[in-house]
């Protein structure tokens, strides 16, 4: 059968050139333009990517239109309401959701493989205490390649899956201790009779010795709304197909570089504000506006074309209706406003924000839309989260995500070193 061809006109030469259309299974179909500079002697032009498919993938799917989040096939609604987030990453890495059994092996695996070497921890403890828990992740996890070298090279499958639940197992921990740093109070290790989430909570918490706070009124323990709260948290953050930082992922990887030198990479690339680092700006930008009172003011310099100020948690390259991780978010916080200590003067700017932005001609014209940073901080903030760990929490929900988009890519024959062209217009 003949296959459906694009045709591109030159009109310089009037010469006509055909490409093969590839059909996707859901969303667009894309031109395969892979010849085109040996079939026209010219280079395309696409800078940031905004029409561009950098490879194939079988993960996540994401239909901006309809605000629509898959992985694997499962939509993010009913992974976030009906499973955890570590059967999230078990999906995401076994192409299929747990058993109980399955499950279960991988939870123990995990808390086991939580620790970090000694010798890492001394590394960590040597950054000043003032510096952004990002810096000491994105290093730690750059270190992490010295410890695991044999990662460099997975012959198959199973060393893949150890390396991947390796990273997944530390990266908690990794994030703890950079916070712990940065505060300048001692590390607590991980308690292996703790779930994944709830170990964070309780790493993050903890005194040492293991010992929670007391009170007045008796021992401060962690609630199950909470380790929910942040388990959807970390659901929702899980993948997010070819964004800036997988995309970061990916380009390092496909160098042959340490697949967890690739993920420091990622984290460092999710730190700007642009991207992961809005979680953390958001909140500033809430406090910074003060009171509902400045909010108008506020939207006014966002829509000044002379100002380059930006309403952070709005917004999105892919999404042009509402970020369904977003939406989740947002239900969520309605669900936690009565049960934790939500902070209310945040919550009624921002609420105050969103009802004017969804209603005003420069956003609508423009599509944006609250995106899944504009929630988060809120509900972290509840959980007694301090602002610079924000980012650090994107990061322990993303690792799955680009280790698995990392695997893929290291599996796929057609894989290349990424090497784009470039319109040269200096001397
Ligand atoms: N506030 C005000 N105006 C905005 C905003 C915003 N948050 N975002 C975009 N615009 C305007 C731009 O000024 C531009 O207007 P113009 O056409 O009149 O020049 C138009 O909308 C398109 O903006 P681009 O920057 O071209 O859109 P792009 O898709 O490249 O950027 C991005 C997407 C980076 C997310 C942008 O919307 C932004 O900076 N948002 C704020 C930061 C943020 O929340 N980032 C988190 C993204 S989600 C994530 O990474 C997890």
């Amino acid at each position: 059968m003949k296959k459906d061809t694009f045709t591109f006109t030159n009109n310089r030469t009037n010469e006509s050139y055909e490409f093969n259309i590839l059909d996707a299974t859901r969303g667009p179909s894309v031109v395969d333009i892979s010849s085109f500079y040996k079939q026209t002697g010219m280079f395309t032009f696409d800078v940031g990517y905004t029409s561009t498919a950098s490879c194939e993938s079988r993960i996540t799917f994401i239909d901006g239109e309809k605000g629509e989040l898959r992985y694997r096939g499962i939509t993010i609604e009913e992974l976030a309401e009906n499973h955890s987030y570590l059967e999230t990453c078990y999906l995401l890495l076994n192409k299929r959701l747990p058993t109980k059994e399955e499950l279960l092996d991988f939870d123990l695996e995990l808390r086991h493989r939580s620790f970090i070497d000694e010798n890492l921890i001394t590394l960590i403890g040597t950054f000043p205490d003032s510096a952004h828990p990002m810096s000491i992740l994105s290093s730690g996890v750059s270190a992490l390649s010295s410890f695991y070298y044999e990662h460099l090279n997975m012959e198959n499958e199973k060393e893949c899956q150890d390396m991947a639940r390796r990273i997944i197992a530390k990266i908690p921990t990794l994030a703890a201790f950079a916070y712990r740093k940065s505060l300048g109070i001692p590390f607590i290790y991980p308690d292996i009779d703790r779930s994944f989430t709830e170990n964070f909570l309780y790493m993050l918490r903890a005194y040492p010795g293991g010992k929670m706070k007391r009170t007045a009124t008796g021992v401060e323990e962690i609630k199950a709304i909470e380790i929910k709260a942040l388990d959807t948290i970390f659901t929702l953050h899980a993948d997010h197909e070819q964004n800036a930082s997988t995309t970061t992922v990916r380009n390092v990887a496909s160098t042959g570089a340490h697949p967890y030198v690739a993920i420091s990479a990622g984290i460092s690339a999710l730190w700007g504000r642009a991207h992961g680092g809005a979680n953390e700006s958001v909140i500033a930008q809430l406090e910074m506006i003060g009171d509902v009172s400045n909010v108008d003011a506020f939207i006014a310099r966002a829509k000044d074309p002379n100002d380059d100020f930006r309403l952070m948690g709005f917004g999105h390259r892919v999404y042009k209706n509402f970020d369904p991780r977003a939406k989740a978010l947002k239900k969520l916080q309605d669900k936690l406003k009565d049960e934790l200590n939500l902070d209310s003067k945040l919550m009624e700017i921002a609420h105050k924000i969103e009802e004017i932005a969804l209603n005003d001609e420069y956003f609508i014209k423009r599509n944006l839309y609250p995106n899944i940073d504009f929630y988060s901080g809120v509900i972290l903030t509840a959980l007694k989260i301090e602002r610079p760990m924000f980012t650090a929490i994107f990061v322990i929900g993303r690792t799955v995500g680009w280790i698995t988009q990392l695997m893929e890519f290291k599996n796929d024959s057609s894989s290349k070193i990424a090497r784009p062209r470039q319109l040269y217009l200096g001397e």
